[in-house]
């Protein structure tokens, strides 16, 4: 059960059959037959455009350069900014970015970075390859960094190595509007007004990196921490705590019997490795079709990871108060040669673009629960949206499904029935095709689809309940390899392409190429 409300594998001559084609139809040997019902008469949850945020952390060339420059770089930069990605970034609408970690909020003490940029102490980033971290990147530059891509932000505080006067202060010198000497300091720092903090963690990954918690001891620490997020009225942000990781239920489990208030959610993380293994991940490219199955087989078990979740907070819960929010997601290759292997650099291929489309699919559909979701990371780190080299950058392929998704940001879900074969190669197995579909905010039935099978067209007859459409446009991002790729010397080698339907009696029929993800607009 990975997509619609229903999923039943069908046999070619069943498709026929439900086709009307009859037994003696020819249909070519390379396509698939799949049928989806959109149920447009039976609206669910809002998608929250948080869904689609991004985690942006000091870590490799993740911020320094690949966001910020600094003024005197030969860079194109606006006050150190690259205009390169800021352009690109404001481009996707991003709804919100997650900073500084990840494990270095953990070991980020934010006094280091205000104040006069040649004056801020010079720390060693312990856990990211032990490089310099020179706080160039601080509280002022991050804030500013959001309001010029227009996203909210989501700070991470440290728990970890962090004490509740640090984080209470750092709270009130982002949020005060008095005369308190911190927000006098804001304010001698070049911010008059009190910036909005909109979401705020407390710890980061408090199982490991975090603390090497135990949940029960966390949820104290939660309790005694969030008690000192002090705002002024009406600007509270969204606490949210550290929870579990993979296949865990025990963090939601323990942290909803033991916290009753301050808590507006809790964060899971769940990446997808192709081999499962952290000592031998799988390569960014170059792989073999057995790990083009498994990522994508590794990727839906995120729809059970969510699905058993939510129902432990449907229980504990049942007003739906507390989100899960997703805050660390994407694949995570081994090391690429050459590179530092602490700066989890990364191809992004073909097969990433089918990553996020599954991935959205999935979150469209726990929507409900599901208030966040934010992809680790958004420039030159795991999954990023962009790979910068020097005064260059390549949008990836993952950058461009977020950009067809946009329509889903702030869309209302509609359920799908859907009947898709399997693609199978040796004992993995998973849904041909997967979709979603939604009605934008401006009005539209908006259709998102992902071919996993790589050698078979899908030919996909859509009916719809409740709507009527006559025709569908919109675009299509495909490759003739599955490890296809973006770079600075060759940024155009997959990006999306047009593409059309016209209905034919009462469906209209899409055509996907193999792996393939395609957004279209209903008209
Ligand atoms: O995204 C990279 C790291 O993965 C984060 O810092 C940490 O939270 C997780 O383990």
């Amino acid at each position: 059960m990975m997509m619609g409300k229903t999923i039943r594998t069908f046999s070619l001559a069943a498709a026929c059959a439900f086709l009307g084609l009859g037994a003696s139809a020819s249909t070519h040997s390379e396509t698939i037959n799949v049928a989806v019902t959109i149920r447009a008469d039976q609206p669910g949850p809002t998608i929250r455009p948080e869904i689609y945020g991004q985690f942006a952390e000091h870590l490799g060339t993740g911020i320094y350069e690949g966001v910020w420059v600094g003024e005197n770089s030969s860079i194109p930069n606006t006050n150190g900014y690259r205009n390169d990605v800021i352009e690109a970034l404001r481009e996707l609408n991003v709804p919100v970015v997650r900073w500084p970690g990840g494990c270095f909020a953990d070991e980020y003490h934010w006094r280091d970075g205000i104040g006069p940029r040649d004056k801020r102490p010079v720390k060693v980033n312990t856990h990211w390859g032990g490089v310099a971290e020179t706080n160039e990147f601080g509280t002022h530059e991050f804030m500013t960094f959001a309001e010029m891509i227009g996203a909210k932000v989501y700070i991470n505080g440290n728990l970890g190595s962090g004490t509740v006067q640090e984080m209470a202060e750092w709270i009130e010198y982002m949020t005060s509007d008095t005369n308190s000497t911190l927000a006098n300091e804001r304010r001698k720092n070049g911010r008059d007004e009190p910036w909005e903090v909109h979401y705020f963690g407390i710890g980061n990954e408090a199982w490991g990196c975090g603390g090497n918690m135990r949940p029960e001891y966390y949820a104290d620490l939660f309790r005694h921490y969030a008690t000192y997020i002090k705002t002024p009225p009406g600007k509270r942000p969204k606490i949210i705590a550290s929870g579990g990781y993979g296949e865990s239920t025990e963090w939601v489990d323990v942290l909803t019997k033991m916290v009753e208030k301050d808590m507006d959610g809790i964060s899971h993380h769940y990446y997808t490795l192709p081999l499962g293994d952290w000592e031998k991940k799988g390569k960014s490219t170059g792989f073999p079709e057995s790990e083009w199955i498994s990522t994508l087989e590794r990727t839906m078990l995120i729809d059970k990871i969510i699905a058993d979740n939510i129902k432990i907070l449907d229980e504990r819960d049942p007003e739906g108060k507390i989100g899960f929010y997703i805050d660390e997601w994407g694949t995570w290759y081994d090391p690429e040669p050459g590179r530092n292997p602490g700066f989890l650099w990364q191809h992004n291929t073909l097969r990433d673009a089918l990553v996020a489309a599954v991935n959205f699919n999935i979150f469209h559909r726990h929507a409900k629960r599901v208030h966040m979701a934010n992809i680790a990371q958004m420039v030159n780190v795991l999954q990023a949206m962009i790979l910068t080299e020097g005064p260059r950058m390549a949008l990836t392929p993952t950058y461009h499904v977020f950009h067809m998704y946009k329509p889903f940001q702030g869309a209302t879900y509609l359920p799908t029935d859907v009947d898709t074969p399997h693609y199978r190669l040796g004992d993995s197995a998973v849904p041909a095709v997967t979709v979603s579909a939604a009605r934008g905010t401006d009005g539209k039935i908006h259709f998102a689809l992902a071919n996993l099978d790589p050698h078979r067209e899908a030919s996909v007859q859509t009916s719809l309940r409740g709507a009527q459409a006559r025709a569908a446009t919109g675009r299509v991002l495909t490759a003739k390899t599955m490890d296809a790729h973006n770079t600075v010397d060759a940024p155009e080698n997959v990006k999306p392409a047009p593409i059309s339907a016209k209905r034919r009696g009462d469906t209209l029929v899409l055509r996907l190429p193999p792996k393939s993800v395609t957004v279209v607009t209903l008209q």
